[in-house]
């Protein structure tokens, strides 16, 4: 097992990879935990839950709304769960934006933790402190930064997640070796069918480096002022991909990869060769493909980025594999390159 430490604004999380997560229990205070969980999960690992409490909410993104968070408080409140209740999530991203979002806001914050259950959140969701929920079309609008007591990825609980959700996470863990860890992306590159076959030893090394490249960067900068700012790589592109078609997060930021290789490959970054290897990578893992999103579309969407400031946006390049370089440019910079780079125009 491997244990990673988080300290930001005197609080301490700490990730636990490789640790079963049928030993969560050790983790729990005496009493007053109750668990949050969705209907699939419950459904493949409920007989194995601690003894306790359990609220459900419905599997996917739909459940990050505000509604929920009411209901789920409402639930607590039935419960007798005071400022000293703890809330337990065993899920995806979802439970855990959801827990964490409702653990930071109920009776103004009660301890939580995590069982991280699918490949995204174990690589990033899960790290950071960020949890949301969505307001209508925008997502993880309303949210706040609140770190977990403790986070457990046990990748064998990926055996379960259904293809798509896992080459999701795939891509996630892809873009950190790309911004900040050349040896995952050239473990992954050596090792295709280990990785298809999700062979959890191996899964557990590669999420460890991303989740201490997580680490490292949130201590840096926990509010996303500043170096925070590179885990947005691909992201920019990639959310409005995510917002105009009904691709998968990963898929939609590894299109949103692709494309911020190619633009650090007209800036000057980096050379063709890096570049040809970067998209052969996410072509190994059928990560590519799907309709180009109009570049009006795109444009409307970068305007109403939360992340863009006024008419400019930070953009994230790469200047090598496992570098990452941050430059604040025009909005509208970004979409003639992306116009000429998909149309040809
Ligand atoms: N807070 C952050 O910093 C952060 C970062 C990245 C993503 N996110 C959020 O994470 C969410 C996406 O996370 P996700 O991809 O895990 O989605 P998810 O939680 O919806 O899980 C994907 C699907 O897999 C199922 N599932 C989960 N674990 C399983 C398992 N072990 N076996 C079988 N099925 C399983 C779920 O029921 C769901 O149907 C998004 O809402 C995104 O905004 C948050």
């Amino acid at each position: 097992m491997e244990k990673v430490v988080i300290n930001t604004s005197g609080v301490t999380s700490q990730i636990l990879v490789g640790k079963s997560w049928e030993t969560v229990d050790e983790m729990l205070p005496g009493s007053g935990t109750i668990i949050i969980t969705d209907e699939n999960v419950f459904d493949i690992y409920g007989n194995k839950f601690p003894r306790l409490p359990v609220l459900k909410i419905k599997p996917g993104e739909e459940s990050k709304r505000l509604e929920v968070i009411e209901r789920l408080a409402g639930q607590l409140l039935e419960t007798g769960t005071d400022r000293t209740g703890f809330l337990l999530a065993i899920g995806g991203g979802v439970v855990c934006d959801v827990a964490g979002f409702l653990a930071s806001v109920y009776m103004r914050g009660i301890r939580f933790g995590y069982v991280s259950s699918s490949l995204l959140s174990q690589v990033d969701a899960s790290t950071g402190g960020k949890n949301a929920v969505n307001l209508g079309e925008t997502k993880n609008v309303i949210g706040t930064f609140s770190q977990p007591d403790f986070v457990i990825c046990d990748t064998k609980m990926l055996l379960t997640l259904p293809d798509m959700e896992y080459l999701s996470g795939l891509a996630e863990l892809i873009k950190t070796g790309i911004i900040g860890d050349r040896s995952i992306f050239e473990i992954t590159e050596q090792n295709i069918t280990a990785i298809i076959n999700r062979e959890s030893g191996l899964l557990s090394d590669l999420v460890t480096r991303s989740v201490r490249f997580k680490a490292k960067v949130v201590s840096e900068d926990e509010k996303e002022s500043g170096l925070r700012r590179i885990l947005n790589f691909g992201h920019t592109l990639g959310h409005a991909v995510e917002m105009h078609g009904s691709l998968k997060h990963g898929f939609a930021v590894a299109q949103g990869m692709k494309f911020a290789a190619d633009f650090s490959v007209e800036k000057g970054f980096i050379g063709k060769d890096e570049r040809d290897r970067i998209i052969g990578l996410l072509q190994r893992f059928s990560l590519l493909g799907g309709k180009p999103v109009p570049a009006e579309r795109v444009e409307q969407y970068m305007l109403h980025d939360k992340k863009r400031s006024g008419s400019d946006i930070h953009f994230i390049f790469i200047e090598e594999i496992g570098k990452a370089l941050i430059r604040k440019l025009p909005i509208l910079e970004v979409i003639e390159f992306y116009r000429h780079n998909t149309t040809g125009k």
